[in-house]
């Protein structure tokens, strides 16, 4: 075993009680060695970001010492944190998404970028860039940037202030695998500078790829601590979960009926107003899954997004069961028996300020079940509804009553996707179905998907994450450029085939 390097960073016995009584972590004690890349792992509202918020000095804990380079350290604000070299990426960022990239990066800093020392910020943030390897167009506004670059602006941000020691919270849950390998290079880079990191992941082998050591949370407490060296899957599932996890997904041959989605010919232009989808056109059949993938940034977003009816395509024809639905909105669309599982669940599935009782209601707030007499909402019967939604999905939340935002970032997706498969719709559209849940979490929601198919409805899956699409989908489309490059039966799309064209390679 390598020998490690000193401890820049020590908690001791850290509670956190939210003030709804939540009590989110008990007792943490959690180190990390200089140059060290320390894990850390657990199910969805295990306490992972809540510890990670209150290292970078965003939540106070509310019994238990933080000690930095050997010094107790009272962190009250993410300024103080940042002083002593301690810095976060969000699970969710948290930049302005109308400034530019370099806008973003000198917030909160005496640096204005339309200032005196504007020119020389921005040399040290391409010094800076081209040292761990990041690129980022300094000069794009953050709405228009794909969510890796995204990424890296925040990572650029954390840079640029000269922390030693940079929490990541599931960096990579939006990153294609590119992407992951790139994030992987600058973090062996800054480790090789001294630096420390806390990697917080869904996945499994990235953890055993990049970190030292991991630290498995479990109900807020640690369960477990293990070298990497010495961990596989297997164990960290079960260290995690508390039991053994299967992972094999059982999958009936498929019993494809008549299409229920028909696309043709669909033309359909990004925020920059470029063609983004280039002319695509394919059939989900009834009893199907139809998985696209994809690296992100190809188009898939504005084709989720035309067929959800929140962006009008300029040209071709979207059918579903035979009606015309491309010039419906999103609330009509819904009405036609449909499920969509939006991809940005932050910006377009849920409203963080509304509780899980209205969230989970989203979009069919019409149906006459949750009305009373006239037009009212009947809130008892909201409530009821959530309150089943909870139950069976194991959604992790106080009650129906708390706020989407009191959830962890995986609790509020299981909103989303339980109130989106509940009623048996006849078509599901799942954008990236289980980004950012844990392993039994995805699991279930995998089979869920799969069950939804086996009762004869249709269902297509856009995912960028290929084992995902390899592991569902009956029929694979890849989409390159704005173009389905090729659509085929899933038996002959390889996962080498399938990698090639995602690169847009055609053999
Ligand atoms: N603002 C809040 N108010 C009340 N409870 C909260 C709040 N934020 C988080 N919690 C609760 O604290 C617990 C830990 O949440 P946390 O976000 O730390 O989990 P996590 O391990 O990051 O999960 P995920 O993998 O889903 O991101 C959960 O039970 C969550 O519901
Ligand atoms: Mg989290």
């Amino acid at each position: 075993m390598q020998s490690r390097g000193e401890e820049v960073l020590k908690t001791a016995a850290i509670t956190k009680i939210y003030p709804d009584g939540t009590q989110a972590l008990r007792g943490v004690d959690f180190d990390l060695a200089r140059g060290e890349v320390h894990g850390l792992l657990g199910e969805n509202g295990a306490g992972k970001t809540t510890l990670s918020k209150i290292l970078s000095g965003i939540l106070r804990p509310t019994s238990g010492d933080v000690f930095v380079n050997g010094k107790k350290a009272e962190v009250r604000h993410p300024k103080e944190a940042l002083k002593l070299g301690v810095g976060m990426v969000h699970q969710h960022f948290t930049l302005v998404r109308n400034f530019t990239a370099f806008e973003n990066i000198l917030l909160g800093t005496d640096v204005n970028p339309k200032g005196a020392g504007a020119s020389k910020a921005r040399q040290e943030i391409l010094a800076l860039s081209k040292d761990v390897g990041l690129g980022v167009e300094l000069d794009a506004k953050v709405e228009d940037l794909a969510l890796g670059a995204q990424q890296r602006v925040e990572l650029l941000k954390m840079l640029y202030r000269k922390v030693q020691i940079l929490i990541l919270d599931e960096p990579t849950s939006s990153l294609t695998a590119p992407e992951t390998v790139d994030l992987f290079k600058a973090v062996r880079r800054l480790k090789e500078e001294g630096k420390s990191a806390i990697f917080i992941t869904h996945k499994l082998n990235e953890v055993l790829e990049i970190c030292d050591r991991i630290t498995v949370l479990r109900h807020g407490e640690v369960s477990g601590r293990i070298e990497a060296a010495n961990a596989d899957t297997k164990t960290l599932a079960r260290m995690m979960v508390g039991r053994d996890v299967v992972f094999d997904l059982v999958k009936e041959p498929s019993h494809a009926g008549d299409p229920i989605l028909e696309v043709s010919d669909l033309v359909v232009r990004g925020n920059r107003g470029e063609d983004a989808v280039k002319g695509v056109s394919f059939a989900v059949r009834r009893g199907e899954i139809f998985g696209i993938a994809g690296v992100e940034g190809n188009g898939q977003t504005e084709l989720e997004e035309a067929l959800s009816g929140v962006r009008r395509p300029s040209r071709g024809k979207i059918k579903l069961g035979g009606l015309e639905i491309s010039s419906l909105s999103n609330n009509e669309i819904r009405k036609h028996s449909v499920g969509l599982i939006p991809e940005d669940r932050r910006q377009m599935g849920l409203i963080l300020d509304m509780s899980v009782a209205e969230n989970s209601i989203l979009g069919r707030e019409w149906e006459r079940r949750f009305r009373g007499q006239g037009i009212a909402l009947a809130w008892a019967k909201v409530k009821d509804h959530a309150s089943r939604l909870i139950r069976s999905f194991e959604i992790l939340v106080k009650g129906p009553d708390s706020p989407a935002k009191s959830m962890s970032g995986g609790n509020q997706q299981k909103v989303v996707v339980s109130r989106e498969l509940t009623d048996d719709p006849d078509f599901v559209l799942a954008a990236q179905p289980t980004r950012g849940l844990d392993v039994a979490a995805s699991d279930y929601i995998r089979r869920l998907l799969l069950k939804t198919r086996d009762s004869g409805k249709g269902v297509l899956v856009i995912s960028a994450d290929l084992d995902e699409v390899l592991q569902l989908s009956d029929v694979i489309g890849v989409m390159y450029e704005g173009k389905l490059l090729e659509v085929g039966p899933t038996e002959k799309m390889t996962r080498h085939k399938v990698g090639m064209l995602m690169g847009g390679v055609k053999e």
